[in-house]
């Protein structure tokens, strides 16, 4: 590919495809990069393969403008924004970050990168991610490489599925810059679509404040999910409890639920336990806080079900939070597998924004429409707050035991 393009995206997920695509629809010449050949097609026939609203729109537009193409491997442009996944490594106890698709990213612009271009880091990454990734690049191309050549930047991305077309053109950004420079023209290429705020600071500040949002947000979440369990010692109704405290003007408890998962706040904070574990004390027990959620829900499961002979469970959602199909380190998941693996009844499963059972559950739990796994149900568990749950009749749960633990009707 001999053109010359404007931003060259690493990485068309839920993050790349629409940095990638707002930007072409905002006249940018931009290339997608995905090492997923099915992705590649999909997006050059201007499909979507994510579920996410007014997406299919966005990448129609941009690719049917001609400003948008998707390739296998990068080309020559003026900046690279890499959007790659950045999870814990899963064999780690220690839940150590895994750099590897940052790292396989930042090699690959080696061939095509050239003097001035700017490379923004957007996968959230650990503090000191993008002067490794200087580091990388450097490498890569060997020793007459000089780093002042190149501009480096971080750009989290705070956007919230389901929500994310608007967001990305409303939430503030914060740029570190490993120089002023690269800060700066990173600032300039946002303001194409951004109408918001853009703060800049360093990168080490800009990598820790991601962390900081969602480590933020995981210790809140681990106060409301400790309190459900308090409550269910004491017999108190939690959601009752967190209406009732909230009604102080400065209190503000978030709803609890059956763990946290996703690819942001289940992982994240885990970052800066890693990168400062004798002083991160708070921080990782909010993260063992939630990741022991989904455990009491399994031993709630397993004690109502007790008194049936064959039980049969609705399991409502496995998407990590309502209306999104993403199921990545999702709690409800982990729940129903284990349910599985301790033989507690037989399983049927509900999951209206993705189309089949995941294979991670196939033989272990049935496909089933929500209609039909209401009626043949003895136990129904509700495990994520979809729209479509919420409007379902309230009769169809009458006679059951519903474990609801996200609070469906309060
Ligand atoms: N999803 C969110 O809501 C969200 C929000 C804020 C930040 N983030 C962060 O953004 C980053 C990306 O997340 P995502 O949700 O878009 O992930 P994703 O899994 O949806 O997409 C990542 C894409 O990168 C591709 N990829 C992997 N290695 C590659 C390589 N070497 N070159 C090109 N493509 C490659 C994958 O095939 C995949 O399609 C992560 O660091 C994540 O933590 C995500």
């Amino acid at each position: 590919m001999s053109q010359k393009f404007d931003i060259c995206v690493l990485g068309l997920g839920y993050i790349g495809l629409p940095t990638a695509s707002i930007f072409a629809t905002k006249g940018k010449k931009v290339l997608g990069v995905d090492v997923v050949p099915a992705v590649v097609e999909t997006i050059n026939q201007g499909r979507i393969h994510i579920q996410e609203p007014d997406l299919d729109i966005l990448v129609r537009a941009a690719v049917q403008s001609g400003n948008l193409t998707a390739a296998l491997k990068p080309a020559p442009a003026d900046t690279f924004i890499i959007a790659v996944p950045t999870p814990f490594q899963h064999a780690s106890a220690n839940y150590l970050p895994d750099l590897s698709y940052v790292e396989a990213a930042t090699r690959s612009l080696a061939p095509v990168v050239q003097p001035g271009n700017l490379i923004v880091l957007e996968s959230t990454s650990p503090v000191g991610t993008t002067e490794q990734i200087q580091g990388w690049l450097l490498d890569e191309l060997g020793p007459t490489a000089r780093a002042e050549d190149y501009l480096f930047v971080h750009c989290p991305e705070r956007i919230l599925p389901g929500q994310m077309l608007r967001e990305l053109v409303t939430n503030d950004r914060i740029v570190g810059g490993l120089s002023e420079q690269a800060a700066q023209r990173a600032k300039a290429l946002y303001e194409t679509f951004c109408t918001a705020e853009i703060y800049l600071t360093d990168a080490r500040t800009a990598e820790m404040a991601k962390l900081t949002e969602n480590s933020f947000r995981d210790v809140n979440i681990a106060f409301a999910n400790e309190l459900s369990l308090i409550c269910d010692r004491l017999g108190i109704d939690v959601w009752e409890l967190i209406r009732l405290a909230n009604r102080h003007p400065r209190v503000n408890i978030l709803r609890p639920g059956p763990g946290v998962g996703g690819h942001c706040i289940a992982v994240d904070p885990w970052f800066i336990v890693a990168a400062a574990p004798e002083e991160a004390r708070l921080i990782r027990t909010a993260r063992e806080v939630n990741n022991h959620k989904p455990h009491h829900v399994i031993a709630t499961v397993k004690q109502k079900a007790s008194r049936f002979k064959d039980p049969v469970i609705a399991c409502l959602g496995l998407a990590f939070k309502a209306d999104v199909d993403d199921l990545r380190e999702s709690p409800a998941i982990e729940i129903v597998e284990q349910l599985h693996r301790e033989g507690v009844g037989r399983l049927l499963v509900v999951e209206p924004n993705v189309r089949e059972l995941p294979q991670r559950l196939v033989g272990k739990a049935e496909w089933s429409s929500a209609e039909e796994a209401l009626a043949a149900a003895d136990i129904v568990l509700v495990l994520v707050d979809h729209r479509q749950f919420k409007g379902l009749p309230r009769r169809l749960f009458d006679q059951r035991v519903v474990i609801d633990t996200r609070g469906l009707w309060s």
